[in-house]
């Protein structure tokens, strides 16, 4: 990359990927949560700072079953059947307080 032309990024904490596709979820109810987090993440100032949390919407996840799926990273936590009450649990005790969620978790990554 040429000097001068590398792209910046501000500080984060954490990243969160929601799958908006078709296969995980009747009507692609995933929209729907990765709507309702951009509000949740505003209105508990996770948007700015070293706290802030990224959020990214995906075609697809590959689990394809039992979604919405919603992942979260560093942690590699991958949460499933997401409701907008369970989202809600998901942004206050994980995303704000950094304590997971354990009742909703389905997979965890494996890091070697
Ligand atoms: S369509 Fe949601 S994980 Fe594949």
């Amino acid at each position: 990359m040429q000097r001068g032309s590398a792209p910046e990024m501000e500080p984060y904490a954490r990243h969160v990927l929601v799958c908006t596709g078709n296969f995980c979820s009747e009507n692609r109810a995933g929209r729907a949560i990765y709507a309702r987090l951009a509000s949740l993440l505003q209105r508990e100032g996770l948007l700015f700072g070293v706290t802030r949390v990224k959020r990214s919407e995906a075609p697809c996840l590959g689990v394809c079953t039992g979604g919405p799926i919603v992942a979260v990273y560093p942690e590699g936590v991958w949460y499933a059947g997401v409701t907008v009450e369970l989202l809600e649990r998901i942004v206050l005790e994980h995303l704000k307080e950094g304590r997971v969620v354990e009742d909703a978790v389905f997979h965890r990554m494996t890091a070697e």
